[in-house]
């Protein structure tokens, strides 16, 4: 519960490295994430190369924390992988969120780049990655240790909650 309260969008990062096993965990923890008929449709994209992060600020017109950004994980969904139709932005959305979190538990921040459905951020980046028609890049994950602190925040709205009826 820490790691989800504790977890803000970080968008200033510091030049220390993130180890490969961290970034691996952080995978593993997207992994482990719910989908529909554990259909697990997603695919992921490790972006270390500073020339690459630099490509994607060209692409993505609210990416430009990933100046400092250590890298990016792009989550991918695969419509080839779906057994039940239309669940794939919600399986990688689960995945999305199992990296902030297992991040934010690891000292790491992450910032959560929306990608699909804007089809001019898909195309962009379906291009720099040559990825295949059939995958649909959903969203970019920036990440690196953070150079800013932000505030926990409450935002518990008891009015949202309906019990038993709306
Ligand atoms: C689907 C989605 C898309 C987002 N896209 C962007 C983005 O393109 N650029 C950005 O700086 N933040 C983006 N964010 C982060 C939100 O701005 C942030 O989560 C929100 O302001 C709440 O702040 P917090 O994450 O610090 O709690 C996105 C978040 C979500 C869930």
């Amino acid at each position: 519960m820490d790691a989800i309260f504790k977890r803000r969008s970080i968008r200033k990062y510091s030049s220390d490295p993130v180890n490969d096993n961290d970034i691996e965990e952080m995978i593993r923890a997207a992994m482990a994430a719910p989908s529909a008929g554990n259909q697990q449709p997603w695919e992921f994209i490790i972006v270390k190369d500073r020339e690459i992060l630099n490509k994607i600020m060209g692409i993505h017109p609210y990416a430009q924390m990933l100046k400092t950004a250590y890298g990016a994980v792009i989550v991918c969904g695969d419509t080839e992988r779906e057994v039940h139709k239309g669940y794939w932005v919600q399986d990688c959305s689960a995945a999305v969120e199992n990296i902030l979190i297992e991040a934010q538990d690891k000292g790491i921040g992450t910032c959560w780049l929306g990608v699909y459905p804007r089809e001019d951020r898909v195309d962009g980046i379906r291009q720099l990655f040559e990825i295949p028609e059939t995958v649909i890049p959903m969203a970019a994950i920036a990440f690196g240790y953070p150079a800013e602190s932000k505030k926990q925040v409450d935002r518990f709205d008891s009015t949202r909650i309906h019990i038993d009826k709306w």
